[in-house]
């Protein structure tokens, strides 16, 4: 399946999928589409074939290799290492690359990456910038090949896309051991190896390329959108479920310990503000004379300007947000979710957390001091409330009042703009996905209401055509089909 047009990729796979594709990892059934076939083989790319076919069997890191070497895929793509055609390893499935490759998921996105910078999408983003080639343009490689803190080994090939050092770190360090009898993760983790178990970390890397960073190369400015960048929707998540090449089995959870959905969708809201309003407070907060608009609600600026005598109001007054009426908001996607979870998994911080988001949109109706000073106020909030969530995981039945107050009375007017509705929508749908692994729902109910969430991505799916109103219908019967489940 192609998923063509930014808008509606990542949900139509996921009205699609998202609840089989998190259950066959669960209960280690293999996902329809990435059994091991003949035409799967001949999908490796022809760099990594000949790549591995010179060194499967030589496990032996490059001479280079020390701790913070970038040692390339190849260096795990071995056949007896993560390069096997079946997930038949003992402790990790060992297929990883061939998951990492699949064309047709988005768990294939990270190794097509650097391919689509040659692509004529690509190249008339490049020509309207006047970058020269995508293909080695800085602006584009911190985040469609895998960026690199340190020195590179032999194998290493910018063209293998984000690759799997992107997110498990620089293996120079740990390649050689990690295998090896008696490693533990901690040990690897000691070596340099990046513990993605671990909701903030993992939050940090995504972060990088799914929002952005201050490193050259890691930010999609609004110049860089005005050329033709798709927009970036993310949450941690979903998205890590979309990309899963790993196995939640009974000998991960001992390794590593039980994953939490809910944890990880709370931290991930909090880290993504974060992020956010630091690089807001920061070099990244201006263009020119003009603050960036990447942080600002796009809708706000891009509407049909109406020129008659009857007013036709085009926009709505947001209770969150007290900024006067003809500026553009910041975009408060994350702020809305996290006054949401705020209020049921951590009360202590909710109204410190609700009164610094409203001083900071206020703020942003002033000047650029204030609002940077009561970013950074926020961006602690933001702080305080992940490691909250990280310490004291929001549990049991949580899911189902945060679903409730996302659609209740104090929230769902906040949903007036594009960008905080797709984000609501994703947030339903994974705490479904929590209820459902956790044991709380049962796949046949969840499929049941399957129905709803599906009619509130259908009201986010055309962000042109985007109507408040009826996403809050939408949502509402989507939150009541989960709630009934309870
Ligand atoms: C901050 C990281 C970042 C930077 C910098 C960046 N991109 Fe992207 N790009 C992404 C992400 C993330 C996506 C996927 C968006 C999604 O689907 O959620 C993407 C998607 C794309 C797509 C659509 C891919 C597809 O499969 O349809 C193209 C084309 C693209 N980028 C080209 C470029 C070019 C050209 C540059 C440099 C001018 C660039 N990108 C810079 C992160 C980045
Ligand atoms: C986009 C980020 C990303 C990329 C790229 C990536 N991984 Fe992963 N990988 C993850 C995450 C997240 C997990 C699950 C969390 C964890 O590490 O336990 C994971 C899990 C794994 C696991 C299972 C760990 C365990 O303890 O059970 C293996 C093995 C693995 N990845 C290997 C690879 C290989 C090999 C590649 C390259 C072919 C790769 N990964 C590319 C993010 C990534
Ligand atoms: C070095 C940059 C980088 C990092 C780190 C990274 N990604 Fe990505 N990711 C991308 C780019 C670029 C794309 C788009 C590629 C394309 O469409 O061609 C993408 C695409 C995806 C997609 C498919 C989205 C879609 O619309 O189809 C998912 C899911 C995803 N990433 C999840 C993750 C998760 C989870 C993490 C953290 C564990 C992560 N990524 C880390 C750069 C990155
Ligand atoms: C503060 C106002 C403002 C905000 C907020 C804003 N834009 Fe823009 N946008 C503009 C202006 C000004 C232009 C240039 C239009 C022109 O030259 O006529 C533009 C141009 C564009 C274009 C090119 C349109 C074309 O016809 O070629 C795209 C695409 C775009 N913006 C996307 C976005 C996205 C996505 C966001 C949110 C992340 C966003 N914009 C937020 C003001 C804004």
């Amino acid at each position: 399946m192609g998923f063509r047009g930014r808008s509606i990729r990542i949900r139509a796979a996921v009205a699609a999928g998202l609840l089989l594709a998190a259950l066959a990892l669960l209960t280690v059934i293999p996902i329809a589409g990435l059994s091991n076939s003949a035409g799967q083989k001949s999908l490796f790319s022809a760099v990594l074939n000949a790549a591995t076919s010179a060194t499967s069997l030589d496990r032996k890191p490059a001479a280079t290799a020390t701790r913070g070497t970038f040692t390339g895929v190849a260096s795990c793509a071995g056949t007896t290492c993560h390069g096997r055609m079946e997930a038949d390893g003992k402790v990790v499935r060992q297929d990883e690359l061939q998951r990492w490759q699949e064309p047709s998921t988005q768990g294939g996105a990270h190794s097509r990456a650097f391919a689509v910078l040659g692509g004529a999408r690509s190249r008339q983003i490049a020509a309207t910038l006047g970058i020269g080639d995508p293909t080695a343009a800085t602006e584009c490689l911190g985040c469609h090949a895998t960026p690199t803190s340190g020195p590179r080994g032999d194998r290493f090939l910018t063209q293998d896309g984000v690759g799997c050092e992107a997110c498990h770190g620089p293996a120079g360090g740990w390649i050689a051991s990690h295998y090896a009898v008696g490693a533990s993760h901690a040990t690897n983790v000691s070596n340099g190896l990046v513990p993605l178990d671990r909701p903030a970390a993992r939050a940090a890397v995504c972060l990088d390329c799914h929002f952005g960073s201050d490193r050259p190369g890691q930010f999609v400015t609004h110049r860089i959108m005005a050329a033709g960048h798709p927009r970036i929707a993310f949450e941690l998540d979903l998205f890590s479920t979309l990309q899963a090449h790993h196995d939640e089995d009974a000998d991960y959870v001992s390794r590593k310990g039980r994953p939490d959905s809910l944890r990880l969708w709370a931290v991930g809201q909090a880290l993504a503000l974060e992020r956010s309003l630091s690089l807001y407070a920061g070099a990244r907060g201006t263009e020119g004379v003009f603050p960036e608009f990447y942080f600002l609600d796009c809708h706000s600026c891009h509407r049909r300007i109406y020129d008659q005598d009857s007013r036709v109001k085009s926009w709505e007054a947001n209770p969150g947000r007290p900024i006067p009426p003809g500026m553009p908001p910041y975009n408060d996607e994350n702020i809305i979710m996290l006054s949401a979870a705020a209020q049921v998994a951590a009360p202590a911080l909710a109204a410190r957390f609700e009164s610094d988001s409203r001083a900071f949109h206020a703020a942003m109706g002033r000047d650029r001091a204030s609002s940077v000073a009561a970013a950074r106020r926020l961006a602690a909030s933001a702080a305080a409330l992940a490691a909250q969530f990280a310490s004291a995981p929001p549990g049991g039945d949580m899911a189902f009042a945060i679903v409730e107050r996302i659609a209740g009375q104090a929230i769902a007017p906040r949903f007036t703009d594009y960008e905080g509705s797709v984000q609501a929508v994703m947030g339903l749908d994974t705490l479904l996905n929590a209820l459902v692994k956790s044991g709380r729902v049962t796949v046949g109910a969840a499929a049941g209401i399957r129905a709803d969430i599906n009619r509130a991505y259908a009201a986010v799916r055309e962000p042109n055509s985007f109507r408040p109103g009826d996403f809050r219908m939408a949502l509402g019967s989507a939150a009541r089909g989960i709630g009934a489940l309870r």
